[in-house]
């Protein structure tokens, strides 16, 4: 398994916590008991859903120790806990509002997972996530393609058919209807314009890239990660400093049935 960063991850905090926010507007919970986090990461966002809810317990829940770590440290009023979400899902903890942002794309063949996260929610409740939609953009393409190449194949080949994926909208939106929710499913493209040295390599290094990066002894990784920027360069140009990365996300609310 790849580690992750909490700080390299942090570098782009308000571009990737604009979309948890624009998911949770959509969700009418009033006074909600009990709210989880699935995937929770640092707990930026999670703490965002103690505000809004503040009479609720909140639970943020990550496979990852050193997230979980960060998430301590930052959002005490938060129970963190390190766990799957897999497992969580197929237990007995029943919740009010489920979320879980930019983390279900990790989780091989998570349209099967929906019926169990469906069944976590108390009748009238609510399950909102959101996931990248950006799998075939050069952010991404450009890494698949340079780690199917010797000499970084024999390396990378059993992570790269486990890098994060998601579906179209109408997907989920049908799942979740068949499973007899209300649905609200929706996609939007951000234009996000970064600056500094190699930012989509920034970017991308603090998420989908990581299993790759980490799959690499370390001289490869330092040859593959200057041809990767050396193409993300190329697809995404500077201009006057700065660069836009075109990211489409995909956002799905259900509300359970009451
Ligand atoms: C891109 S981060 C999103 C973090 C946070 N939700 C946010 O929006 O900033 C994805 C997170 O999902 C977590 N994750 C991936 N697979 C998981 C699993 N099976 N169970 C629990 N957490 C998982 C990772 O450890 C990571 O913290």
């Amino acid at each position: 398994m790849h580690t992750w960063d909490p700080d390299r991850y942090l570098t782009y905090a308000d571009e990737r916590g604009r979309p948890f926010v624009e998911l949770l507007a959509r969700v009418d919970a009033t006074d909600p008991a009990t709210v989880v986090d699935l995937g929770c990461g640092p707990g930026n966002l999670t703490a965002l859903l103690v505000e809004r809810w503040p009479g609720a317990r909140v639970v943020g829940l990550d496979s990852s120790a050193e997230m979980i770590e960060k998430a301590r440290a930052t959002t005490p009023a938060v129970d963190f806990r390190v766990a799957d979400l897999r497992d969580w899902a197929t237990g007995a903890e029943q919740v009010d509002v489920l979320v879980s942002n930019a983390t279900l794309q990790w989780v091989p063949g998570h349209l099967e997972l929906l019926p169990d996260l469906v069944a976590r929610v108390n009748p009238g409740g609510w399950l909102a996530f959101q996931v990248p939609g950006n799998f075939d953009e050069p952010s991404h393409t450009i890494r698949a393609e340079l780690a199917a190449q010797a000499p970084y194949a024999e390396h990378t080949a059993a992570v790269e058919v486990t890098v994060p994926d998601s579906h179209a909208p109408a997907v989920y939106l049908n799942a979740l209807r068949t499973l007899g929710c209300e649905v609200d499913a929706w996609e939007t493209t951000y234009l996000h314009v970064l600056e500094g040295e190699d930012p989509v390599f920034t970017w991308v290094s603090g998420t989908g890239a990581r299993p790759t990066l980490q799959a690499l002894p370390d001289d490869l990784r330092v040859r593959f990660e200057e041809e990767f920027k050396r193409r993300l360069r190329a697809a995404y140009p500077d201009r006057d400093g700065r660069v836009v990365l075109p990211f489409r996300r995909i956002f799905v609310v259900g509300q359970v049935p009451a």
